[in-house]
């Protein structure tokens, strides 16, 4: 039985306390060793909560100090690529929060500092660890939806009010806040993005230098499907949340929105309760409504928490010299969806994602 891996913290905001179970829970796999933040009182009641004795206010000191094989960085998105390329170069395996930067070039930087250190990178795309995403890519890699012809996702909901995440310059926006996610997932069960077309808009005050509070965009993927996206944070009241659309020849795979969830559907964080068309039925013996809950009897994973099966998927990786699911090199794919929707929509042309 190997050790734990050892762990040091930073940014113990808001998702941290999502990673904290982790932690807490798989302590033969994973040891949290040291936390960082800025702000003293949370970095200190974190590591009251998850026995931490190592503090830092200084995460170049944590680097330097701590007892940690790796960082899990849960800061703002401008802080991703320095904090990842600076523990690359501490000889730290990494795993980072979404979205992985504010620019291409950082994600190269990024990809760049951890493949010449040695070290796993993992970027934390947690929707790909539900059993129910498992399950729909199951189905769509067996080839039972047949063929792919498009996909639809959106995201309908009031954004943040004063956040970091409202300043373009900190990585905020609704396309690399809540659509990465959606971008990913969409990417994970069909495939890469060749060419975008999209509008963003910036329609509230408290956007700042630009962040887009609305956007719509046509994705062409390399298998020929067509996804539609729409990213709203300036909805008032919506009747859904992010939900998704898979349509193959040979059925179609659906989310339910939260306003339809029901006890024996119940909808799970982001909205991702998967329902596939089951049977090849003829169209004229189809019943009114053929969908049924994917079966997810049979995926086996360690937690009901996304979050916990990502981290402990990044431990795996690294325990097994594995490449994670969500690794630099695959993320920078769905970035380059991201960024290819900003410069469509500020070149007014479609993008070929080979550009970039
Ligand atoms: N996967 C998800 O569903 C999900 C949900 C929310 C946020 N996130 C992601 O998590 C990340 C953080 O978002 P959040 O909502 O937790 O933000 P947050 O603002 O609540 O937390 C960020 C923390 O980082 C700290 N910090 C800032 N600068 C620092 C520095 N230089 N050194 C150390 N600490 C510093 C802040 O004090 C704060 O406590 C983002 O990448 C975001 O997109 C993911």
């Amino acid at each position: 039985m190997s050790k734990p891996l050892k762990v040091g913290l930073v940014g113990t905001g808001g998702i941290s306390n999502r990673h904290m179970a982790a932690y807490q829970e798989h302590p033969d796999r994973l040891q949290l060793t040291a936390v960082c933040d800025v702000v003293e009182s949370l970095a200190q009641d974190y590591a009251k909560k998850t026995g931490v004795d190592a503090i830092y206010l200084d995460y170049e000191q944590m680097l330097k100090e701590a007892d940690i094989d790796a960082v899990d960085i849960c800061t703002g998105h401008n802080l991703h690529a320095p904090q990842t390329i600076a523990a690359a170069e501490a000889g730290k395996h990494v795993i980072v929060e979404k979205a992985m930067s504010n620019t291409l070039q950082d994600c190269r930087n990024m990809i760049a500092a951890t493949d010449k250190a040695g070290v796993t990178l993992m970027i934390a795309q947690h929707l790909r660890h539900s059993p129910e995403a498992i399950a729909a890519k199951r189905i769509i890699d067996a080839g039972n939806l047949g063929d792919i012809h498009a996909a639809r996702t959106h995201v309908i909901m009031t954004g943040p009010q004063k956040s970091w995440m409202n300043d373009a310059k900190a990585g905020g926006g609704v396309l690399q806040t809540n659509s990465v996610h959606h971008i990913d997932l969409l990417r994970f069960f069909i495939g890469d993005v060749k060419r975008v077309t999209g509008v963003c808009k910036s329609a509230q005050p408290q956007m700042t230098n630009g962040a887009e509070d609305l956007a719509a965009a046509t994705l062409e993927f390399e298998n020929g499907a067509i996804g539609d996206l729409f990213a709203s944070w300036t909805t008032y009241l919506s009747p859904v949340n992010p939900s998704y659309m898979i349509l193959g020849s040979k059925g179609t795979i659906h989310s339910t929105p939260a306003s339809t969830a029901t006890d024996n559907a119940p909808v799970r964080h982001f909205g991702l309760a998967m329902y596939g068309l089951k049977e090849d039925v003829p169209r004229d013996q189809r019943k009114e409504n053929p969908f049924e809950p994917l079966d997810t009897s049979d995926i086996m994973l360690p937690s009901s928490s996304f979050f916990v099966n990502e981290i402990l998927h990044f431990e795996e990786c690294i325990r097994e010299g594995k490449e994670p699911v969500s690794s630099g090199h695959d993320n920078i794919e769905t970035m380059k969806v991201l960024f290819g929707i900003f410069e469509s929509a500020r070149t007014r042309r479609a993008i070929d994602l080979a550009e970039l």
